[in-house]
């Protein structure tokens, strides 16, 4: 029986993983560990901080359209169906950019940080990290809070839809490019992030060597990420005709026909090794698709993963199910069937592991070629 079913005769915890390397997780109804105050600043200076009244316009600036790195074509996004999805290197990524999807990526947001008691990271890259680039940005939630964080540091994202907003801290800019692209950063970064990106690359090895030249000599990586395909508790496996067991299974398969597949998350370690990180450590968490897990901590991880997953349901298989040779007419009763079987508190006990990765370029390392 599987450690989080609400019947299950042992307290839920989270299941330690012992290989090496590999942390061992709090049990599930305590919150993970918080740093130390100094590993992570507060998001707000307190009332009676002497920054606190700190001018609106010294802390936010208004894009200046001179020195984005866009053009406008990019704003000129694909519709189908009804969604709208990214242009500048059209068909390449399968979810949407629209409204929709970014309040879903802000609320899976805050999902990764109540994963991990509120911290933006679990890399030790002390109090004063200086260049920092998140890849795959998307909305830039993740990119802005780390900024508002380390009002010190100077935070890149990338993305290729421009979906981030306007109103910036100052030390925080967004650039439209391919992370599969060379990289040309004309500086090193003290700490690199990547989260929500297990369908973005067609080779995502290379995109983490990439970020081991971009690193600074003792620069972190850390990459988040879910680790598909779904996984079941209970007993037995479920009905294969149980339309979330289904529907896991497909959005699975068509990832891969598209090129994107979803089960290269474990190798995120050994790529990373590869690359020349030492210290890689892995982290796992679990996020259940409803409250039927037992504790606090999973009861609200999962009640915001059932939003989370109900929020994205068509998002996420339009085209990969379209891969698949599905047509619209297929998909969108399949998935009134998936949302309530996610919606039945009884039915289908299904979560997602989630993966952090964080590893350290070595201080000794040459300078590469790629960045000055
Ligand atoms: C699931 S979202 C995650 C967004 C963000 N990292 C977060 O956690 O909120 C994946 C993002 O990666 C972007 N993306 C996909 N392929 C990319 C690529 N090759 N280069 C840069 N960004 C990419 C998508 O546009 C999308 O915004």
């Amino acid at each position: 029986m599987n450690a989080m079913e609400e019947d299950s005769p042992h307290e839920m915890q989270h299941p330690a993983q012992s290989s090496s390397g590999v942390v061992d997780v709090p049990p599930a109804t305590e919150a993970p560990p918080v740093l130390r105050a100094s590993d992570q600043p507060p998001y707000l200076p307190s009332p009676d901080d002497d920054n606190a009244d700190t001018p609106m316009e010294n802390t936010f600036n208004n894009a200046d359209p001179s020195t984005m790195s866009v053009t406008s074509s990019v704003y000129d996004f694909l519709e189908e169906n009804g969604r709208t999805y990214h242009s500048y290197k059209a068909g390449k990524y399968l979810l949407p950019n629209d409204t929709r999807e970014r309040e879903r990526l802000d609320l899976q947001h805050a999902l990764f940080l109540l994963t991990v008691n509120g911290r933006l990271f679990l890399a030790p890259i002390g109090d004063n990290p200086r260049n920092v680039l998140d890849i795959g940005t998307g909305t830039g939630i993740w990119a802005i809070d780390f900024a508002q964080m380390f009002p010190e540091a100077q935070v890149i994202g990338t993305d290729l839809s421009p979906i981030q907003p306007i109103f910036l801290p100052t030390n925080c800019r967004f650039e439209i490019n391919d992370a599969e692209e060379e990289w040309a950063f004309t500086k090193r970064f003290d700490y690199i992030h990547g989260r929500a990106m297990a369908s973005c690359f067609s080779d995502p090895s290379s995109v983490i060597r990439q970020a081991f030249e971009a690193c600074a000599p003792g620069g972190y990586l850390e990459l988040q990420d879910g680790v598909y395909p779904f996984q079941f508790a209970g007993p037995t496996q479920p009905d294969p005709n149980n339309a979330m067991y289904r529907w896991a299974g497909l959005i699975y398969e068509g990832a891969a026909k598209a090129g994107r597949p979803l089960n290269r998350v474990r190798n995120y370690k050994k790529w990373m090794e590869e690359a020349g990180f030492e210290d890689v450590v892995e982290q796992y968490f679990y996020w259940p698709n409803g409250t039927w897990a037992k504790g606090e901590y999973y009861k609200t991880i999962g009640a915001v993963f059932q939003q989370n997953l109900l929020a994205g349901l068509e998002g996420m298989s339009l085209k990969t199910l379209g891969r698949l040779g599905w047509s619209t007419e297929q998909i969108m009763p399949f998935l009134s069937e998936v949302r309530e079987e996610i919606l039945n508190p009884s039915a289908t006990r299904a979560f997602l592991p989630i993966l952090f990765v964080y590893g350290r370029k070595p201080l000794s390392s040459q300078i590469g070629t790629q960045v000055s």
